[in-house]
């Protein structure tokens, strides 16, 4: 409750323009402010920044989004966990959407906030990338 207040507060400057907000359209959609969103990504997905990133996504995300982001972690039930390996799941999402989502949380996901520099959530950012792009393509059907 207290984590849909912070998020609630953090949202309201944003909302409280003269625009008003629409009802989310699907599930997991959520907005993001548009100059967050259009945030560039500073840090090129390097080998090195998806190792940094993978590194603090073990200690602050894996929790809850499982070892390899498939929301398999226990909690993941309780929480409705989106799986992060699945390719569609962030493919319409921005870089900067998701450093802003992970920094200021949302819904049961607590925010990361200054827990760690800039340049790490865009490490994360990298990383939860990775994890999807692993995913391997559907099999090609046979064309006969
Ligand atoms: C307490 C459990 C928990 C932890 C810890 C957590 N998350 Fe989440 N995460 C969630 C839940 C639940 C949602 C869905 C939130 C919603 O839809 O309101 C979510 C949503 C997301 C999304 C949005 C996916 C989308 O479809 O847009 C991203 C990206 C994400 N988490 C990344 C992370 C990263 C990176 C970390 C670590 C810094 C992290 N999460 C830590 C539970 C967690």
């Amino acid at each position: 409750m207290r984590m849909l207040a912070l998020a609630l507060f953090l949202l309201i400057p944003f909302f409280s323009s003269a625009q008003e907000t629409k009802p989310a359209p699907k599930s997991g959609y959520y907005p993001v402010p548009v100059k967050a969103a259009r945030e560039p990504n500073p840090v090129k997905p390097t080998p090195e920044s998806i190792a940094q990133g993978k590194n603090i996504y073990s200690y602050d995300c894996a929790s809850c989004h499982g070892v390899t982001g498939d929301a398999k972690a226990e909690v993941a039930k309780d929480l409705k966990v989106p799986d992060l390996t699945d390719p569609a799941r962030l493919k319409d999402r921005t870089d900067g959407e998701l450093f802003y989502i992970i920094k200021t949380g949302h819904g049961d996901m607590p925010p990361e906030g200054n827990r760690v520099k800039p340049e790490q959530l865009w490490d994360l950012v990298n990383y939860i990338r990775s994890l999807a792009r692993k995913q391997p393509p559907p099999e090609p059907k046979p064309s006969n």
